[in-house]
């Protein structure tokens, strides 16, 4: 059938999308073959020339027929608009039913304009921010051909051993919950055919952040309860808004690989959640059952993905391969395979890709730079957290500035999943220098070397400090390199290379203030840098702003505002740590400290920072909490006054917890948060209600339970510290 002829023709008559009826007909004339082709996601690579004749390199090697990949489905790995064009245009020459191809990419947090990374952005509290910055990355999106992006990861993080915590909206599920919400939002939420969106693809199906030691890829050994409890509500909360596809996670779920686990995906994700988008898998995962050993072969593999009810297979080509035999034998229904065309399709469809195969190609438009920049520096501005500062800062424009460490002066401050052109970007002593820092010195500046298998170091520059002595104030930028952030970037060990450390050390020796800047994408172990330092900013990857937001917030043109979406450890052997731990029956208090209880002997069991932790120019102070029953559920008042003579801005946050339930509750549960912009002296009452959900958990039969009883309510600026009150809900 010439689909684009007929849906042209329709498209004429004023019909722009395909009805139901229609892709049941395309369904029909379509061979098995051609819907598996269409059930298989590969590089562009494979497609950047005709196939029509004979298959060479890795196609022949994948043992691809031609036809293969004429009716492929979908790919990622292309680049730009340019190269998105000429495939399609030679796809829908090819595909015997032009069905268009669906372009999906790994935008995480930004495609030309690179924002800070998604945990940073997580520490800004303010999920219409992630929104907005989401929008302008579907905006330069879909002007490259892009119709889905690979996001958000809607992982809770809370090993900061894993790379990839710096993909997540953090260690809480309510926090991390709102930001993968506003990022699907921001990216269109149930992306229609506008030019300016696109669809969203929540990943990773399910608990991947609970990687055991931290190691990417680990097995996950969650209970169902903690799993349903605490990482489920984050994917859940992408799909409330329109994520349109949900990506199988690479780790096992009770012992079973996510892209196998029928529990997963089929009777909870389809049949309680009532999900109908597309299921795909991650890179390669299901010829990896075979080495998880839960298949013997790749026929098994691609048996246990399609009985799961997964969709699209992502880089490898199981389906293709015995797609046709599995259900010759009747080990999968041809219905099986029809439903995940039919979802595939639908979404195709629903991204007006048969109406305009070209979507967000067709009239290439120059957007404009100013407005994604801005949007980049506020967001670099309002995710940067101020750990400490003992009044170095804000820094004097005329004071004779000491520069040194690796981020002195680079461009490499966008962290991982970000291929753009950093040309542009502002590193630190640009943004020093244009926010009119006259007199800077340059020091010590050597770049991050890495080395497969080890931390990224930098060379031992002790002896150039001395360039620096008569400084009046020194900044050390350290960090990780951003290659060691993001997917397969474990680590063990969370402190800085050992030269930044005794980097810190020569600095600190030459008796200047010294202001610490990290660059990282994680938590890292500062202890050893906040005993030698007068200050610490965590930056962690800001994105092409870089320079100018941080420049602004250290000389105080701007407030910084972000509060800690994870924990900062004191210890690597903390991990995982995270502030909402399960009530122990032997709690540790610092006040009486005893023997036999849950604690360590060389450390203290609190973070060096906890979650919900940043300072502010300003300084605020609470009192007058009072907790009231209200609309089914509870209204949380407090009065927060500035204490400072600056105007600054705080962000409350409501904690509670559940005295006694049939189950072990979290010490601490963030519920609600606000952020309130306070001038000198004022003083605001803040109200935040507590919906009755917020009171609920999944109790012991895996099902959401209200249990009455006694409550405790805290509101404060950190998880750490707050007023507290109590309130006892009746059934
Ligand atoms: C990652 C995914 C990513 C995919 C496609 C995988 O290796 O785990 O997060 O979306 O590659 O790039």
């Amino acid at each position: 059938m010439a689909c684009n002829a007929r849906i042209r023709a329709e498209f004429e008559q004023g019909e722009i999308f395909l009805s139901n009826v229609e892709i049941e007909a395309l369904i029909q004339s379509m061979t098995l073959r051609e819907k598996l082709a269409q059930m298989t996601q590969l590089s562009a690579q494979f497609l950047m020339r005709s196939h029509t004749g004979t298959l060479t390199g890795p196609e022949r090697a994948l043992n691809l027929l031609p036809q293969d990949l004429r009716s492929l489905g979908s790919v990622l790995y292309w680049h730009g608009a340019e190269d998105a064009r000429a495939l399609q245009e030679r796809h829908l020459r090819e595909d015997p039913h032009r069905i268009p191809l669906l372009f999906a990419a790994d935008i995480i947090h930004g495609y030309d304009t690179i924002y800070p990374i998604p945990l940073a952005m997580a520490c800004s509290f303010d999920p219409p921010l992630m929104k907005d910055a989401c929008a302008m990355a579907a905006r330069e999106g879909t002007a490259a051909g892009i119709h889905l992006t690979f996001s958000p990861m809607a992982d809770l993080s809370r090993d900061a051993r894993w790379g990839r915590v710096m993909e997540s909206g953090g260690e809480d599920p309510v926090l991390n919950a709102a930001f993968a919400a506003a990022a699907v939002e921001g990216y269109g939420g149930p992306a229609g055919p506008g030019p300016h969106t696109i669809a969203a693809c929540v990943k990773h199906f399910a608990g991947y952040g609970g990687a055991q030691a931290g190691r990417d890829y680990n097995t996950v050994e969650l209970s169902r309860g903690t799993l349903l409890d605490q990482y489920m509500p984050g994917y859940r909360a992408a799909l409330d808004a329109g994520a349109a596809m949900v990506m199988a996670s690479f780790n096992t779920i009770d012992r079973v690989p996510a892209t196998a686990n029928r529990w997963l995906l089929r009777d909870l994700l389809r049949e309680q959640w009532g999900f109908d988008g597309v299921i795909i898998t991650d890179f390669n995962a299901i010829e990896e059952l075979v080495a998880h050993g839960v298949a013997e072969d790749s026929a098994q593999a691609a048996e246990l993905a399609l009985r799961a009810g997964v969709d699209i297979e992502m880089m490898s080509t199981t389906y293709l391969h015995y797609g046709e035999a599995l259900v010759a034998s009747g080990r999968v229904e041809m219905a099986a395979i029809d439903d995940a065309v039919r979802r595939i399709l639908r979404l195709k469809e629903k991204l007006g890709l048969f109406e305009d195969p070209y979507r967000g190609l067709a009239a290439p438009r120059p957007l404009p730079v100013a407005p994604r920049r801005a949007c980049a520096y506020k967001s670099a501005v309002r995710s940067m957290v101020l750990l400490k500062n003992d009044g170095v800062l804000p820094l004097r424009k005329e004071a004779a500035l000491g520069l040194a460490g690796p981020f002195a002066d680079t461009k490499q401050v966008f962290g991982e999943w970000a291929a753009a052109d950093n040309s542009t970007a502002v590193t630190v002593l640009d943004g020093l220098r244009v926010a009119g820092m006259a007199h800077v010195t340059v020091a010590a500046a050597g770049a991050l070397e890495r080395a497969e298998g080890r931390i990224a170091e930098i060379p031992d520059q002790r002896a150039e400090c001395a360039a620096l002595a008569d400084c009046d104030v020194i900044l050390a930028a350290v960090g990780e390199h951003q290659n060691e952030t993001g997917e397969a970037a474990s680590r063990t060990s969370l402190r800085l290379s050992p030269n930044q450390e005794a980097l810190i050390a020569a600095l600190s020796a030459l008796g200047k203030p010294v202001v610490a800047v990290v660059f990282s994408g994680r938590p890292l172990e500062l202890s050893p840098v906040l005993e030698q330092c007068a200050a610490v900013v965590q930056a962690w990857f800001p994105g092409h702003e870089a320079g100018s937001a941080l420049a602004d917030l250290l000389l105080g043109r701007e407030d910084f505002t972000a509060r800690l979406a994870m924990s900062f450890p004191r210890s690597v052997g903390q991990m995982p740590l995270y502030y909402g731990q399960a009530a122990t029956g032997r709690p540790f208090d610092e006040a009486d400290p005893q023997k036999y209880v849950s604690r360590y002997l060389d450390c203290s069991n609190r973070p060096l920072f906890p979650f919900g932790y940043g300072l502010s120019y300003a300084a605020f102070a609470y009192d007058g909490l009072s907790v009231t029953p209200a609309g089914g559920g509870v209204d949380v008042t407090v009065t927060v006054r500035n204490t400072s003579d600056r105007a600054g801005t705080e962000t409350v946050q409501v904690y509670i917890h559940d005295v006694a339930a049939s189950v072990a509750r979290p010490v601490r549960e963030l519920k609600a948060f606000a952020k309130v912009h306070l001038a000198p002296g004022q003083v605001q009452q803040v109200r935040l209600h507590l919906p009755h959900e917020a009171f609920c958990f999944i109790g012991q039969e895996l099902v959401p339970v209200f249990e009455p009883g006694l409550f405790e309510i805290y509101a404060g600026p950190n998880a750490a510290e707050g007023l507290r009150a109590t309130i006892r809900l009746d059934a």
